[in-house]
This record gives C-alpha cells, sequence and structure tokens, in this order.
C-alpha cells in the first residue's frame, strides 16, 4: 500500500513539472510564473483542487506518441477567491507551447461546463502557441468547441481572461468573447495574424508588442481592459474585480463588511462644478466620494478617456458607475466612449448590478470622423442597452445635460429609477451659445443683441427646473447630500421587479 502511496506522489511530481525545470527556468527567465505558479497566487491558499492531471493527448502523427506530458499543456480546476468558488484554467507554456490540443480544449470545456452547472465565474490564463499545429483540425474543433461553451455561458457566470503569453490567430476569439481581458505589460500580446503574415500581407513592419501588445489593446483597439507590470499584479488584480461580482446571474453581487457611513455628508461637492460652465473638473472626485471607503475599481482606465467606467460599492453592494469626463473632450459622448459604456451597462445589466450614472455631457461630437465611424450606430448602443436595462438605476445630472446625449445617459425616459441634478444642472437641447445662433440668426451680426438672447436662454434653460417641472428629474438635491441619497435609493430598489414582452433576444445595433 505504501509503495502505491507513493507511486502516486511520484506521478503528481512529475505531472507537476509540466516540461521540465529547463522549460521553467525559461519561462521564469523571462519574468513570467508558470502554469500552476498563476493559479497557487490567483486562488485562495490551499483552495486548488486539481482536475484532470494526468490527462494526455493522443496524437499519433509526426512522432508524437513519443511524448505525452500529463497533463497536455493547461492546469484546470476549481478553488475559491476570499471564499467564493471560481473556475480556472491555466495554460502551460513549458508543455508544447502550451498550445491547444483536442484534450487540452476537453479539459477547459471540462471546467467551463462545471462553471455553468454550478453558477461560479470562470477564469482563463491564457499562455499559449495557438492550435497544436500536430494535431490539425481536431486542434480547431476543441477551439470551437470551447468558443461555443463561451457564448453559452456568456451572461450567464462572469468571464474573466488573463493574458499571460502569447494569444494568436483564432485562439483570440474565446477571450474576446469573455466580460472582462487582463493583459501584462510587455510579456503577453493577441494578435488575429503575427508580425511576419502583417509584412507578407500589407507590407507593413511592426513588432509583436506594437501590433498586439498591452498598451495597444488598452489604449487603441481597447480589446483588453487593464494591463500590468507583471504576473503578480495582474492576479491580485483578478482577486480584487471577483470580489464586486455575483457568481452568477441569479446570485446578488457579495455584500462587503463596509465602515462608511451612507449618509455622510461631503460639503466639498457643493463647489465641485466650477462657476464658469466651461472650465472642467475630474468627475472622478465625485466617484471617490461617493464610494464607500472611497475604493473605485475602474476599467479600461486608458480607452476613452471621456466616459468613466467601474466599480463601487455603496453600503457593501457592488455598484456600476458610468460617468462622463468634463476633463478630457468636454466628457462628449462619441463613438468610442459609447461602446465602451454600453457594453459596461450590459455587463451589469445581466448580473443584476444596480448602475449608478453621473452626468456632464454637452453632446455628441461632431464631424466627418463620427459620422463616417458610424457614431449613430454607436452612440445607438449606449441609448439601447440603458434603455434595455432592468437593473436599479440612479442618476445624477452635475451641470450639462444637452440634447440626444441627455436622452441616451440613462434618462428618465429610458426608465431609470432615480433622476437626481444638482441646481448647476443645465438641461436643455444644446448649450445657450449654439442655439441663440439658431433661432436668432437674423441679429447674428448685432454682438449686443445676441448676447441679450444668449443670456436670455440660459436664464430661461441653463437649469434643472424645466425637467424638474415636468417630473423628468425627481428631484434637485444639494451636492453634499449626494452619497446619501443615492444610498437611501438603491436601497429603495433592492426588490426592483420589471417585466418586458417576450422575445428571443433583441437587435441591439452592432
Ligand atoms: C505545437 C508548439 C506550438 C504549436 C509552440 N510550440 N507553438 N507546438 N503547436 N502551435 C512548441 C514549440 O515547438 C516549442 O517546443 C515550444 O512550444 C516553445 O516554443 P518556442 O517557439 O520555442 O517559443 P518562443 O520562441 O517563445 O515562441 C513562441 C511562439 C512560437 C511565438 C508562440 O512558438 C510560435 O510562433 N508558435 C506557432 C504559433 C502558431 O502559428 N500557432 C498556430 C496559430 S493558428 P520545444 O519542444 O522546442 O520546446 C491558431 C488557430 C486557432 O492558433 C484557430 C482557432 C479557431
Amino acid at each position: 500500500m505504501k509503495d502505491i502511496l507513493q507511486q502516486l506522489d511520484d506521478r503528481r511530481e512529475t505531472a507537476r513539472l509540466g516540461g521540465g525545470q529547463k522549460r521553467i527556468d525559461a519561462q521564469h527567465g523571462r519574468g513570467k510564473l508558470t502554469a500552476r505558479e498563476r493559479v497557487h497566487l490567483l486562488l485562495d491558499e490551499g483552495s486548488f483542487e486539481e482536475f484532470d492531471m494526468f490527462v494526455t493527448h493522443r496524437c499519433t502523427d509526426f512522432g508524437m506518441e513519443q511524448a505525452k506530458p500529463a497533463g497536455d499543456g493547461v492546469v484546470t480546476g476549481w478553488g475559491t477567491i476570499n471564499g467564493r468558488l471560481v473556475y480556472v484554467f491555466s495554460q502551460d507554456f513549458t508543455v508544447l507551447g502550451g498550445s491547444v490540443s483536442e484534450t487540452h480544449a476537453k479539459k477547459i470545456c471540462k471546467i467551463m461546463d462545471m462553471a455553468v452547472q454550478n453558477g461560479a465565474p470562470i477564469i482563463g490564463i491564457n499562455d499559449s502557441g495557438g492550435a497544436r499545429i500536430q494535431e490539425g483540425v481536431d486542434s480547431l474543433a476543441g477551439y470551437g468547441e470551447v468558443f461555443q461553451r463561451n457564448i453559452e455561458a456568456s451572461g450567464v457566470v462572469p468571464q474573466i481572461s488573463v493574458i499571460m503569453g502569447p494569444c494568436a490567430g483564432g485562439a483570440v476569439y474565446s477571450p474576446a468573447m469573455t466580460d472582462f481581458i487582463f493583459m501584462v505589460k510587455d510579456s503577453s500580446y493577441m494578435f488575429v495574424t503575427g508580425p511576419d503574415v502583417v509584412k507578407t500581407v500589407t507590407n507593413e513592419q511592426v513588432t509583436a508588442e506594437e501590433l498586439g501588445g498591452a498598451s495597444t489593446h488598452t489604449r487603441k483597439s481597447s480589446v483588453a481592459d487593464a494591463a500590468f507590470e507583471n504576473d503578480v499584479e495582474a492576479l491580485a488584480e483578478v482577486r480584487r474585480l471577483v470580489d464586486f461580482l455575483p457568481a452568477n446571474n441569479q446570485a446578488k453581487p457579495p455584500v462587503r463588511p463596509f465602515f462608511d457611513d451612507p449618509a455622510r455628508i461631503e460639503p466639498s461637492l457643493d463647489t465641485l462644478v466650477p462657476e464658469n460652465a466651461n472650465t472642467p473638473y475630474d468627475m472622478k472626485e465625485l466617484i471617490l466620494k461617493l464610494a464607500d471607503e472611497g475604493d473605485f475599481y475602474e476599467i479600461q482606465e486608458e480607452f476613452a478617456k471621456n466616459i468613466v467606467i467601474g466599480f463601487v460599492r455603496i453600503e457593501g453592494r457592488t455598484v456600476g458607475v458610468v460617468a462622463n469626463q468634463p476633463m478630457v473632450l468636454a466628457g462628449v459622448l462619441d463613438i468610442d466612449s459609447a461602446r465602451k459604456a454600453a457594453r459596461f451597462v450590459r455587463f451589469c445589466d445581466a448580473f443584476e448590478i444596480p448602475i449608478l450614472t453621473l452626468i456632464d455631457v454637452p453632446g455628441f461630437l461632431p464631424g466627418t470622423s463620427q459620422e463616417y465611424g458610424g457614431v449613430i450606430k454607436h452612440g445607438a448602443k449606449l441609448l439601447f442597452a440603458y434603455g434595455e436595462a432592468t437593473v436599479p438605476m440612479v442618476t445624477v445630472i452635475t451641470r450639462k445635460a444637452y440634447g440626444g446625449a441627455y436622452v441616451v445617459m440613462a434618462s428618465k425616459h429610458l426608465r431609470s429609477d432615480f433622476n437626481y441634478a444638482w441646481p448647476t444642472s443645465e438641461i436643455a437641447v444644446m448649450g445657450a451659445k449654439g442655439a441663440t445662433e439658431i433661432i436668432h440668426r437674423a441679429d447674428l451680426n448685432d454682438p449686443e443683441k445676441l448676447a441679450q438672447h444668449t443670456a436670455d436662454y440660459e436664464e430661461r434653460f441653463a437649469n434643472p427646473f424645466v425637467a424638474a417641472e415636468r417630473g423628468f428629474i425627481d428631484e434637485v438635491i444639494q451636492p453634499h447630500t449626494t452619497r446619501k441619497r443615492i444610498a437611501r435609493a438603491f436601497a429603495s430598489l433592492r426588490n426592483k421587479k420589471t417585466t418586458r414582452p417576450w422575445k428571443k433576444h433583441d437587435n441591439i445595433p452592432l
């Protein structure tokens, strides 16, 4: 019996070495952790339970039967993050470059199926040379099975991808369909075709880093949601993110202990909005002052900075925040910011996370590049996302809410539950100057008259009271009471129920 137990230990020991010490050293030499080291950092200490440690591939071509490393290049299983169940797979680059075989894919599919069945998040750590070349179409079939599961799990359990090495070819489409993608700076990249193919086809010369590195995907393409300095930091941030999320679409987000009075008064908010309507201020200051303990988990911080999205907690409960940022492009809505916010609103709605919208928006960005780029369609995404959302929604207008952007940004007309405005709000079709120049075109050459018209318009419309008189704004509130107001509003909405007509699914403009 002792021998048998020893044999098991020995087999496990060999399996844990993956592709061997030499390749592990090479992995470390690149500043990367191994698949198992990553899993252990991600999960609570001692909580990881591995599946399929002894699975091997079944390929007999190209001499593959000679080597059948246990685990076949991916470590899979489950464990906990701060006590909450998650399923995880972590590709092992030391085994055949983490390439995806039929059996490798089956291991991933198994834990994805279990995650959906048991209602827990899936976290995928990607570090792979892509389809296992020796297996051909079996490998592609394996990817297809993973993709299908990504789609079926979407909106059912949160899916998080961490890119910690190469991720190329069609392989990028599994992470692309997950809810959040994190990358590691200088050691991860994602692209559909690599630099060599790009050179052949388009004659462009570009490095892997420029083509699909963390900076490219967090700043330019918006494929990735965040980038971190190294593996350790990225995994710590996944843990922090998971803390904000519900386990599945039927579960409430976790409630954390909080030490911040929900009725906290913030006198500094009374002077946050500058006297001059064109002077910017930092909307993040407001977010931090409203959040429990000033804790804000920002998503896509480096992309479309004219809108800010992320998670806070109010009374210990997760709330998704969408906020115009007057510091960047005056907080205008454009293609990128609309897409960024729309996807976030849909994530929150899918997972029953209430939404707080903070508004200071002068409208949509004009111009040919926006129109040619389809701002109509992309702007409609945000409109659609808010209009279809049934989660509790609380909205605060701090200053400008002009035109179409007023309606789009969680207005009363799109079924937001509480719409508050600060006394500094201006809710109108457009700014006073632009409006005057249109309706008093005849006086365009008379600056004195024009100034008078502008002042009249401002007096009449640059305030929240016209909207409040119609019930489009539920209450004009003192800025310093905002945290108390929104905390009470969200508390009152905890049992919100709405029904919508049956449909197979909607047809959101894509
Ligand atoms: C089998 C692979 C492999 C692969 C790497 N390896 N990729 N084995 N299939 N796809 C093996 C290597 O042979 C090597 O084995 C070990 O992994 C480490 O690879 P290196 O090349 O030494 O590492 P590195 O220099 O870091 O380069 C990493 C790499 C490169 C950039 C990923 O290996 C590479 O270009 N691989 C091929 C990538 C590719 O074209 N994949 C197919 C893409 S198409 P030894 O034994 O020497 O250690 C695709 C379609 C998916 O993925 C479609 C889904 C629908």
